[in-house]
Parts: C-alpha cells; sequence; structure tokens
C-alpha cells in the first residue's frame, strides 16, 4: 500500500464523540513509549502528523486520521505508565473500554511490544482481550534498530510465548531506519482488503 494522503481529523476524550464519517478503523495500541505516534508518522512519512516524545504519556487522547480516504488509523494513549496518577489511570481504562466497547468499525489492531523487552503483564492482558472480543491483531515489534540482526530472532521468543504468536507472524519494525516498513505497508494492503466494520 502507498499512503498518498494522511489528514489529522479529530482528538477525543470520549469515543462518544466518534468522528461523522463512518469508514473501517485500524488502531495502533501498546506500552506508553513504545512508539506507536512514531509508527504512524514513518507510515505515513510525515515527522510531524502525531506527536511523539522520549517521555512517556505523550499521547492522551484518542486521535483519528484518515488515510487515502480509505479507513481510519487511530492512535491511542498508550497503557502501563507508571507516573501517573490512580484518576489518571482510571480516565484511561475507562476511555479505552469505552473505545473498544462501542468502536464497531474497529477492523485491525496493531499491537505494538519493544523488541527489546519482555512483554509486560498489560501487554498479555492486551493482547487477551483482544482475542476476546474477536478483534484481528498483528503483533508489531518496534525500536529494531537497538537489536542486530542476529539477535532480533532470540528476542522474538519471548514475544511469542508471552503473546502466543509465531515468529514469522510478528512485524520487526523501526522508525529510525526503516526497517520493515515495506513490510508492514504490503499487510496493511492485504488488511485492508478485508476491512469491514465488526458484526457485534
Ligand atoms: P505514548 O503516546 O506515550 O503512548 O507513546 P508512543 O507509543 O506514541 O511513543 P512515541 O511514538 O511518542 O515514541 C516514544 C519514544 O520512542 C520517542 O523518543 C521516539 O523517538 C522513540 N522511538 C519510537 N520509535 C522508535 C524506533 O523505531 N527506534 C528508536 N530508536 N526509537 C524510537
Ligand atoms: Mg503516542
Amino acid at each position: 500500500m502507498e499512503i498518498k494522503s494522511a489528514v489529522f481529523l479529530t482528538s477525543m476524550a470520549s469515543y462518544l464523540q466518534r468522528p461523522p464519517i463512518h469508514l473501517p478503523q485500524l488502531a495502533v495500541v501498546g506500552k506508553s513509549n513504545v512508539g506507536k505516534s512514531s509508527l504512524i508518522n514513518s507510515l505515513c512519512n510525515r515527522k510531524m502528523l502525531c506527536k511523539t516524545s522520549s517521555t512517556p504519556g505523550k499521547t492522551r487522547l484518542i486521535n483519528v486520521f484518515l488515510i487515502n480516504d480509505q479507513f481510519h488509523l487511530v492512535d491511542l494513549p498508550g497503557y502501563g505508565f507508571a507516573k501517573v496518577n490512580k484518576k489518571e489511570k482510571n480516565r484511561w481504562a475507562e476511555m479505552m473500554e469505552q473505545y473498544f466497547r462501542e468502536s464497531t468499525l474497529l477492523c485491525h489492531v496493531l499491537h505494538l511490544v519493544d523488541m527489546r523487552h519482555e512483554p509486560t503483564q498489560d501487554d498479555v492482558v492486551m493482547s487477551g482481550f483482544l482475542r476476546e472480543m474477536g478483534i484481528a491483531s498483528t503483533v508489531v515489534a518496534t525500536k529494531a534498530d537497538k537489536i542486530s540482526r542476529g539477535a532480533r530472532m532470540k528476542h522474538m521468543a519471548p514475544i511469542c510465548r508471552a503473546l502466543l504468536v509465531q515468529p514469522w507472524d510478528i512485524i520487526p519494525f523501526s522508525c529510525n531506519d526503516g526497517t520493515g516498513r515495506p513490510e508492514l505497508l504490503k499487510h496493511l494492503e492485504d488488511v485492508c482488503q478485508f476491512l469491514a466494520p465488526r458484526t457485534s
């Protein structure tokens, strides 16, 4: 897939303010700081479409982008950010729960994990949740530039064990050196062919 146009549509604190145009959605989830917003920028070949930061907790709202006038790409706030207070954590949990419950147009999720680290308990919960909800997902292992090619397989094993996926189903990705960008775009092309809103 070639991303020819990427337009910021809206930021929502609640999914009840959903976008007026009904298009299939593809969402990006993962731990805070894993590289969700950076991945969207990289895919769209734009530096500042999404705001990124080296400090976790940058994305706090549900941000929706219109891609190729064809589907919505949704940048979600990250989970597992230890430094936020309980009130903020509860707000996050409610916002995400509501999003996943109400977003009947959500067709596919890119679940990002940092290639360098074992998935966290939150990652495992997210993976199980997506499976339970019947939402198709793809695991993307980010920050691949931090691991040499030869060592990557070793880093995939704990990800496979924790998230119950096969190594060949994981897409290694780096927004710094372009690793995995063509593969992920091809994957999105395949996914988009079958984008159809969930029936439940
Ligand atoms: P939240 O919005 O807080 O949930 O974070 P996020 O998942 O959107 O992460 P973001 O894209 O803001 O990136 C977090 C940090 O990781 C930034 O400093 C990025 O420059 C860095 N980063 C993201 N992707 C990569 C990558 O592929 N390689 C390297 N080396 N750094 C990356
Ligand atoms: Mg972000």
